[in-house]
């Protein structure tokens, strides 16, 4: 091993079992690609785990703590849970904690996205934000990273990668869609890589 080696993957992180409570393949995906081969993440299937998490908060910190504080209890590991909503200006702030049943309890991501599309129908302030909290859990305390990213909501889908609203978010600065851009791209500006950024930056640093 060389010096570089032994900077990048300091031996706490290489011994470290990190699960991320998530059953969402997507963002399990976002975030092992922030953290690159610095830290092999555990999914929730890794842990044998299958059932859904409750997320009964009005916050995402909340729901975030949650989530963490769930798996934490069952399996006593090192873990973290991320939350997160698209935050509208103009509609008051929603879909917002209700961002995955927006459109009703086992809508499509395609449900949601129509629901929005049809609500800023001939809307002109179609600003918004997306925000991630994230609550970690590393050996019995807690701790919370946040991210977000200012955008604007399209009048149609574009592009198919992705997932949720990612079609008819585009980040203030790009002419493109959440969904035109590749991984890595998103995950540089992304509300969920940003937080996940300062996850890293915390764990390298302990
Ligand atoms: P969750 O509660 O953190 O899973 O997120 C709530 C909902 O927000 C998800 O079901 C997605 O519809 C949406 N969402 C979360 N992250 C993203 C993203 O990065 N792009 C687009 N939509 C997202």
């Amino acid at each position: 091993m060389n010096m570089d080696d032994f900077i990048c993957h300091p031996l706490f992180l290489r011994n470290m079992e990190l699960v991320f409570a998530t059953n969402n393949k997507h963002k399990l995906e976002e975030i092992q690609n922030a953290l690159g081969d610095k830290l092999k993440l555990l999914s929730l299937k890794d842990i044998s785990f299958f059932e859904e998490i409750p997320e009964d908060f009005e916050t995402l910190k909340e729901n975030a703590q949650q989530k963490a504080r769930h798996i934490f209890d069952r399996y006593k590991i090192n873990c973290f849970a991320d939350d997160t909503g698209l935050e509208i200006d103009s509609l008051n702030g929603a879909p917002g904690v209700y961002s995955a049943r927006y459109a009703g309890e086992s809508c499509s991501f395609e449900d949601n996205v129509q629901k929005v599309l049809k609500e800023l129908d001939g809307v002109k302030n179609r600003k918004a934000q997306f925000r991630t909290v994230i609550s970690l859990i590393l050996n019995g305390k807690e701790y919370f990273f946040e991210g977000s990213v200012n955008g604007e909501i399209l009048t149609e889908n574009q592009g198919v990668g992705g997932f949720g609203y990612d079609p008819i978010f585009k980040p203030i600065g790009f002419d493109k869609s959440f969904a035109e851009m590749g991984l890595d791209e998103k995950n540089k500006i992304s509300h969920r890589g940003r937080a996940a950024q300062k996850l890293v930056d915390f764990l390298l640093n302990q």
